[in-house]
């Protein structure tokens, strides 16, 4: 079933931020599976220790210990806030999504629930209703949760209105993936804090595009000044590749936690659990917020340097490495233009043009990815 386009390209070997077809024409992957290989395609410290575990032990029942689940319960704390120590491991970003929704509605007993216009949370049932766009909401309407409500995104106004006491959760990306590059105003993300707490609702921050150092900071929200949320999703680059994603809950909402609520058959398995292991490593021996800071701030002068002026760019933005250069047109024949060129790419909402670099990307190939697609916007 193909519900993907196909790009026309067979790619046969990767490494770090580059990819190979099968004429060894070789590519850089700023497209890296939708974000999931921030560290670098097969970075070998994750890929050592996966063949480390590999060699121990591969499967284990959620009811037993095991070394690899001890490792990354010691090295989580590393990189989460201290209020968010209860975790739970899964295998995608949807799944992260469904246990915070159940959570956050077993907790309050309410059933109301507010997303934000053009989010993306996923596309199971659950994580669905909580999607703003149509054509994803569409083949499966009928059935979504009718509790969501959806406001505007960054409109500090509506806030107060459209979260009240009858609100089971808030669920917002600090920088919205999907719908375009969008980061939230700090302004907007403390109001959303305060109105949560004011009224006792659940706050989720869906960090699964944006979160484990893509945006210059461990956490998007940490560079956006916003307060710790009672919930936060992790998934994609924690991994490195490896599926897993990551629920981490405040002590409040663990407590309500009771045995059979939930499970997974696959969630905590030794293998994802030791990617995730070597990549909060890899996270902090190469200080890899600073390294996406840094690059981030090179793309965004090189687009003021080089996109200024080019007639169709109605706006770019660095956030750290998830970035966005905003089309006044609709993207698709420049993203095929630049893969022509060997610069893999993907879409973002209706006319963005979507980079998700690799931390390892270097300052030439930033260059050449912007001077490439100066060259496709100018052709
Ligand atoms: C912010 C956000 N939430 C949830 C998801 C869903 O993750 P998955 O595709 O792993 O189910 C995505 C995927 O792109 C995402 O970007």
């Amino acid at each position: 079933m193909r519900f993907y386009p196909p790009r026309g390209l067979k790619i046969v070997k990767a490494y770090m931020q580059y990819v190979w077809d099968e004429a060894w024409n070789k590519y850089l992957d700023y497209y890296n599976g939708y974000g999931v290989g921030f560290l670098g395609h097969r970075n070998p410290k994750v890929v050592a220790k996966l063949v480390e575990q590999l060699g121990t032990l591969v499967i284990n029942s959620p009811s037993f210990d095991d070394p690899a689940k001890e490792e990354v319960l010691r090295k989580l704390p590393l990189v989460l806030p201290q209020k968010l120590l209860n975790v739970y491991f899964q295998n995608s970003g949807t799944e992260a999504v469904e246990l915070a929704l159940k959570l956050a509605l077993n907790y309050t007993k309410r059933s109301k629930v507010v997303a934000f216009k053009k989010a993306f949370h996923g596309r199971t049932l659950g994580s669905l209703s909580l999607t703003w766009g149509s054509e994803y909401r569409k083949p499966a309407d009928q059935a979504l949760y009718k509790g969501v409500v959806f406001a505007s995104f960054n409109d500090v106004e509506e806030v107060e209105k459209v979260i009240d006491e009858e609100t089971a959760a808030v669920f917002v990306e600090p920088v919205q993936g999907e719908g375009g590059i969008n980061p939230a105003d700090p302004e907007f993300l403390n109001a959303l804090a305060k109105r949560a707490r004011e009224v006792g609702a659940v706050l989720v921050y869906d960090e699964i595009q944006a979160g484990f150092g893509r945006t210059g900071h461990v956490w998007a929200y940490q560079g956006l000044g916003a307060p710790d949320p009672d919930v936060l999703l992790s998934a994609k680059a924690i991994g490195n590749g490896y599926p897993v994603s990551l629920v981490a809950v405040s002590d409040e909402l663990a407590e309500s936690v009771v045995p059979g609520m939930h499970g997974s058959t696959y969630g905590a398995n030794p293998m994802a659990l030791a990617a995730v292991s070597a990549a909060v490593e890899v996270l902090l021996e190469d200080d890899v917020p600073r390294q996406a800071r840094e690059k981030g701030k090179f793309f965004q002068d090189l687009f003021e340097e080089k996109l200024k002026d080019v007639r169709i760019v109605r706006d770019y933005r660095a956030v750290g490495l998830m970035i966005g250069v905003e089309l006044r047109v609709k993207p698709g024949k420049y993203i095929e233009a630049l893969q022509k060129e060997k610069v893999l790419a993907l879409k973002a909402g209706a006319t963005v043009i979507r980079f998700l670099p690799p931390y390892v990307t270097t300052e030439e190939d930033v260059r050449f990815a912007v001077d490439t697609l100066k060259k496709v916007l100018t052709s």
